[in-house]
């Protein structure tokens, strides 16, 4: 059980982010605890999808800092940074993002499989979050042969089957009919909720900014 004595999930102290000449963003702080929750919004361009790459080490600010439970992100060998994002950060997409040749569950398997899970780990986990997300009659699947809704539900699967301490969620109902989008919203909510997950979601939706705990907005300036 997370304690008030651990550090915070995700701490981001005065990023700043250029490209070229063109400044995207500066002065992004802001920290997460475990359980906690935020929606972040602002229009298309004003570099939602770039924070969060930042905040995962798949990209890197120009200034500031980034610390996932405590360790630095920003300052990180890109090994080091690598190790940390398997270990600490669940990723959802827009579009999904599950590998094409792979079957629902062994997309779900992925995470496991690169922290170097045991076979009969990775097996129960496996059984446990494919049921869970009530999938296991699709466990075989490949994406393809998937809906939507059915493909997100994979996806957020393999977000936090390793248990992440954060959950990256870049608008993950964009992609979805307004029905569907709620039902799989519901799931990741829930899920983060049941593991004790930090969640950080880019979304459009005001129903869905509004499921969490407090909205997080790029300023309009910021994109000019
Ligand atoms: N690698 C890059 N080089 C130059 N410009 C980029 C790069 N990546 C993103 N951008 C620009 O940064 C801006 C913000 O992009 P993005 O983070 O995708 O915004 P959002 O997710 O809010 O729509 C866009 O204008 C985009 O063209
Ligand atoms: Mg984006």
């Amino acid at each position: 059980m997370p304690s008030s004595l651990d550090p915070p999930v995700l701490a981001v102290r005065a990023l700043a982010k250029s490209f070229e000449d063109r400044l995207l963003w500066s002065g992004v702080s802001l920290e997460l605890n475990a359980g906690q929750s935020a929606a972040l919004i602002g229009p298309s361009g004003s570099g939602k999808t770039t924070l969060l790459n930042c905040l995962c080490g798949v990209d890197f600010a120009d200034s500031g800092e980034v610390h996932l439970s405590g360790h630095r992100l920003d300052a990180a060998q890109p090994a080091q940074a690598t190790e940390l994002r398997r270990r600490q950060v669940g990723l959802v997409f827009q579009f999904f993002h599950l590998l094409p040749t792979l079957s629902a569950s062994e997309n779900i398997e992925l995470p496991m499989q690169l922290l170097g899970w045991e076979k009969s780990r990775r097996r129960q986990r496996l059984a446990e979050i494919i049921e869970r997300i009530g999938l296991g009659h699709r466990a075989h699947a490949l994406p393809s042969q998937l809906s939507g809704g059915e493909m997100q539900r994979v996806a957020i699967a393999r977000a936090v089957v390793h248990q992440p301490a954060l959950i990256l969620a870049d608008e993950p109902t964009g992609n979805l009919d307004a029905r569907t989008g709620e039902a799989v919203l519901q799931l990741l909510v829930d899920l983060v909720r049941e593991q004790g997950c930090a969640l950080l979601m880019v979304t459009h939706s005001e129903q869905a900014a509004a499921r969490c705990d407090q909205c997080l907005s790029m300023q309009p300036w910021l994109a000019a």
